[in-house]
């Protein structure tokens, strides 16, 4: 396996528009593992399967992949780029369900580590579970946590929606019942991985936390200029 950054962290926080950055940053890749749940989750919705091996065999059959184009790897169901469907508000509705499945786990696991080894430098793979069980030997590990309104705030400009109080709070609620899922769950679920740094983003704006963990990253790998 080649170098890693972790990034874990409860549902908009950030992780990925942040491990995209910082990514870019080290010349590293990016790994984004919610998106390949979110693949399965829009493999399963439009099959109607809810039950876990038979979705790890439906992603064998498409086959679901993690394609390196560029800079980051990109989820594929049959060869189709499904980047964007799979931001669908029925596939994040789902996604936290089919995730909790110990045969989509297992089949997720064994794809990000294999995408890992394909990367030229290093990843930046951010998620809910990287630094405590996909890559628990990661070079540096960061938890990104921020207040639910702010998260709710930052998710609704991004997909271009009003950000007014009444939909601050509708955001949050959803955010706040997703992360208890991904917390609660039996399998993997969302903690702070041992020797995480945790870094709190409600106060920062976007180019100060990219700044910082590139920083933690360059004293982690002393070999990057
Ligand atoms: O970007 P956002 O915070 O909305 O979520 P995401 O990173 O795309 O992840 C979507 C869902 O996939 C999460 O709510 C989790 O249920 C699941 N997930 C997981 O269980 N483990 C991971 N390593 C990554 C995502």
């Amino acid at each position: 396996v080649s170098a890693v950054v972790a990034i874990d962290g409860p549902a908009g926080s950030g992780k990925s528009t942040t491990a995209r950055a910082v990514a870019g940053r080290l010349g590293f890749t990016h790994l984004d593992s919610g998106a390949l749940y979110r693949a399965f989750a829009l493999a399963a919705l439009e099959r109607e399967l809810d039950e876990g091996e038979r979705i790890a065999a439906l992603a064998d059959a498409l086959p679901i992949r993690l394609d390196l184009v560029d800079d980051r790897f990109r989820p594929e169901i049959a060869g189709v780029d499904v980047s964007q469907a799979v931001r669908r508000p029925d596939v994040t509705a789902r996604v936290s369900f089919v995730a909790a499945l110990p045969a989509v786990r297992a089949a997720v696991n064994r794809m990000l580590r294999a995408a890992a080894t394909l990367a030229p430098l290093g990843v930046v793979a951010d998620g809910r579970d990287i630094g405590s069980v996909v890559f628990p030997d990661a070079d540096l590990k960061i938890f990104l946590v921020a207040a639910a309104p702010e998260r709710a705030r930052r998710r609704l400009s991004q997909e271009g929606r009003a950000v007014d109080e009444a939909s601050i709070r509708r955001a949050s609620r959803e955010l706040l019942a997703r992360d208890a899922r991904d917390a609660e769950r039996a399998h993997a679920p969302l903690v702070q991985p041992p020797g995480a740094v945790r870094l709190d983003t409600t106060g920062m704006v976007f180019a100060e936390q990219v700044e910082t963990i590139v920083g933690l990253a360059r004293n982690a790998f002393p070999q990057l200029t």
